[in-house]
């Protein structure tokens, strides 16, 4: 028979589920800061992750659409800054991608070509893993691309609870911004879904055992970006 705090514990750890986990909300240019959802696609699960690697979810989260999301300016070259509500604490890697709209980032549902531009995988020192688990991921919009409104979306793959036994979560958040510049450059990339296989060694990863060497999931960042 379970005892008072047998059950507290276990409606404790069912709560702690089904709702805490992190969501990417908010976005900076440089040093301004926006407010929360103005130019990042308001999702509608919370901050629940997406574990369905066939779903259109995991273009922008659930419920993610351009409708009500701004677009805010930018210059090719600008750094920007994704916060998150709390900080990461899943392990397992983040990644930025870019996806130029055929018209404007609030009418691009993401079905189109998707470039990675940035990796942060763990790094390993003496048989342990370290991963950059922040509040806030910072990069910059390369400065050779091509002038237009795009996504800007980024992603942390939580690999905490390994595959098969546990289900790898998906942490996605879509800002919409226009891109002005000089640049040129336009880059192929990846459907998604579609880019990310069960069998993908990054997916299927186990940190807990004999965990030496990693490869992020996902095409590698592109190339000869300045
Ligand atoms: C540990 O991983 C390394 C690199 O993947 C591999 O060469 C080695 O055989 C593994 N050791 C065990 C005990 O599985
Ligand atoms: C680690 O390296 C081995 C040997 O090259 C490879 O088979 C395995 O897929 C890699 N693991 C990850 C998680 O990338």
């Amino acid at each position: 028979m379970k005892n008072a705090l047998q059950i507290i514990a276990a409606a404790a750890l069912a709560f702690n589920s089904a709702s805490a986990h992190y969501i990417f909300q908010q976005l900076s240019i440089a040093s301004t800061k926006y407010d929360v959802y103005q130019y990042i696609r308001k999702n509608s699960n919370y901050n629940s992750p997406v574990t369905d690697l066939a779903s259109t979810d995991l273009r922008c989260n659930v419920g993610a659409s351009g409708t009500g999301t701004d677009t805010v300016a930018v210059k090719a070259g600008d750094s920007f800054t994704f916060t998150l509500d709390t900080a990461v604490y899943h392990q397992g890697p983040t990644s930025i991608y870019m996806s130029k709209a055929p018209s404007t980032a609030a009418a691009y549902d993401g079905s189109g070509q998707w470039f990675k531009i940035k990796d942060i995988g763990p790094t390993f020192n003496g048989g342990s893993a370290t991963w950059d688990l922040s509040q806030t991921y910072t990069y910059q919009i390369p400065s050779c691309i091509a002038p237009g409104e795009y996504l800007l979306r980024i992603q942390q793959l939580a690999i905490h609870n390994p595959w098969p036994a546990g289900i790898p979560q998906f942490y996605i958040s879509c800002a919409q911004i226009k891109v002005s510049g000089s640049g040129s450059k336009t880059f192929s990339g990846v459907s998604i879904p579609g880019a990310f296989k069960s069998t993908d060694p990054g997916y299927t990863a186990n940190i807990y055992n004999n965990f030496s060497n990693y490869t992020v999931p996902g095409p590698s960042p592109v190339s000869g970006i300045q």
